[in-house]
């Protein structure tokens, strides 16, 4: 009987099922190298990361060489090299979410998790990471996990956050779907919906106060004081206002009164939903 030498995980190919989902993805593109974004979303959906084989296979499938899907991993901070947790939260630590308290939420949940930046805890459950603005700034400061909003953070409720992520309690975002993993996520970013996408508002009354005093008040963008009809920037618009029009009726003076306390309320408020 000859002994059978095992070829290390990492020097096996994908599966099978991984190779035909990423061939699949570059049928969506009229170039099929357009594709390498979503394929490397795939690829952390298996692996936890962007592994070597994993940049092997999009490279071969591509047509191109492993320093070339190299480079785009690289570049980009979507793409891991080390292998994320179960739960990726970003704390902004950009101008005004640092300034609002976001510098204080990543001190606090970096002792609160014993981790530096960049680092997943021992349970393999949360990785915690400092990221750039989220252009969520009228909610700053925001944290993310797995790329979904949580407004108005304190390092409080960033706390309990990322407990309850730890414990397995449902989180839901604030705007946006019930919180899946990290790598069921990056399956999503991939292209294959979860049918998730509905769950939870995806506006909320900060954003949508500027359209409202603008309609109060008849302004309008250059150029379209002639009042155009049907055009298709109107009637995503008008969808758009149906939409929310009830919940902007509701909390528009929830927005004002909280204009007006901002600067009483410095270190945010609460996050309404889920997790905190
Ligand atoms: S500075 Fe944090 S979302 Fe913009």
């Amino acid at each position: 009987m000859t002994d059978q030498v095992e070829a290390p995980v990492e020097a096996q190919g994908l599966d099978a099922q991984t190779m035909a989902e990423l061939r699949e993805i570059t049928t969506r593109y009229p170039q099929a190298r357009s594709a390498l974004l979503p394929m490397l979303h795939l690829v952390q959906s298996v692996e936890g990361r962007v592994t070597s084989r994993g940049i092997e296979a999009c490279a071969d499938i591509l047509g191109l060489s492993a320093a070339e899907v190299s480079g785009v991993a690289t570049f980009y901070t979507m793409y891991k090299r080390r292998p994320v947790g179960d739960y990726h939260v970003g704390v902004c630590t950009n101008t005004l979410c640092a300034v609002m308290g976001g510098d204080a939420i990543f001190e606090r949940l970096k002792d609160h998790l014993d981790v530096g930046n960049d680092e997943t805890t021992q349970d393999g459950r949360v990785t915690l990471e400092h990221v750039e603005c989220n252009a969520a700034c009228d909610y700053a400061p925001v944290v993310m996990v797995n790329w979904e909003f949580m407004d108005n953070q304190t390092p409080e409720s960033a706390t309990r956050l990322v407990d309850d992520l730890r414990s397995g309690v449902e989180v839901t975002a604030t705007r946006g779907a019930r919180i899946c993993t990290w790598r069921e996520a990056e399956r999503v970013l991939a292209g294959f919906p979860d049918d998730r996408a509905d769950e939870g508002p995806a506006a909320g009354p900060p954003s949508l106060l500027g359209l409202r005093i603008a309609k109060e008040r008849g302004w309008t963008a250059p150029g379209d004081e002639k009042g155009r009809a049907g055009s298709p920037a109107d009637t995503a618009q008008e969808a758009q206002d149906t939409s929310y029009s009830d919940r902007a009726r509701s909390e528009t003076d929830i927005a004002e009164s909280g204009a007006e306390t901002v600067g009483e309320d410095a270190g945010g408020t609460q996050n309404p939903k889920g997790g905190s």
